[in-house]
């Protein structure tokens, strides 16, 4: 496990339900880190949760909101940040998540991001319709975004731990070259 000498921070990118909040969480507790889970943060400052500001704002007003949650996740060095599946879309976003700590991109299957999200309904951008349809083209479009990640960890079939343990090795190896 790293020693957090070097402990930069981390980032967390990826789909609704890669695990982007467990794994956080998980390695947090291992990092002897902050967590900072954007949404919730969202959420504290809005005193309502994501699905009640897309219903009552729009998703152009959350962006906004998430833009300015980054930015404040980010203002203390050291965190382990979740994401929301959107944040890492806007190439702004993108550019201060990379500058702040590695990206990781917890990669996820149409397939399992739908068994795992059956019967959510947190989740504004999947709810109703045909939510097999709407899963596959937007992670389809997101794909080129995510893949700008430095890591990406395949989450198909592993536990919050297994997904944990591949991070803390690749933060081990990258520690380790700059040593
Ligand atoms: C979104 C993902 C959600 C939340 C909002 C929009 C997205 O976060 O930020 O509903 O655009 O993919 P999770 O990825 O944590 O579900």
């Amino acid at each position: 496990m790293t020693t957090g000498r070097a402990f930069r921070g981390l980032v967390l990118v990826g789909f609704m339900g890669s695990g982007k909040s467990t794994v956080g969480k998980e390695l947090a507790l291992r990092l002897h880190a902050e967590f900072v889970d954007v949404d919730e943060r969202i959420e504290r400052a809005a005193g309502r949760a994501v699905r009640e500001i897309f219903a009552s704002e729009g998703e152009p007003a959350f962006r906004v909101r998430e833009k300015a949650a980054l930015r404040e996740a980010l203002s203390v060095p050291g965190r382990v940040v979740a994401t929301g599946g959107g944040a890492f879309m806007d190439a702004g976003n993108r550019e201060l998540l990379k500058a702040y700590a590695p990206v990781v991109y917890l990669e996820t299957s149409p397939e399992e991001v739908l068994s795992r999200l059956s019967g959510d309904s947190d989740r504004p951008l999947i709810r109703g319709g045909d939510r097999e349809r709407v899963v596959r083209e937007l992670l389809a479009r997101r794909l080129p975004g995510y893949r700008e990640a430095a890591w990406a960890v395949p989450t198909d079939g592993r536990t919050v731990s297994e997904v944990a343990d591949r991070i803390a090795e690749l933060l081990t190896t990258a520690e380790e070259r700059q040593k």
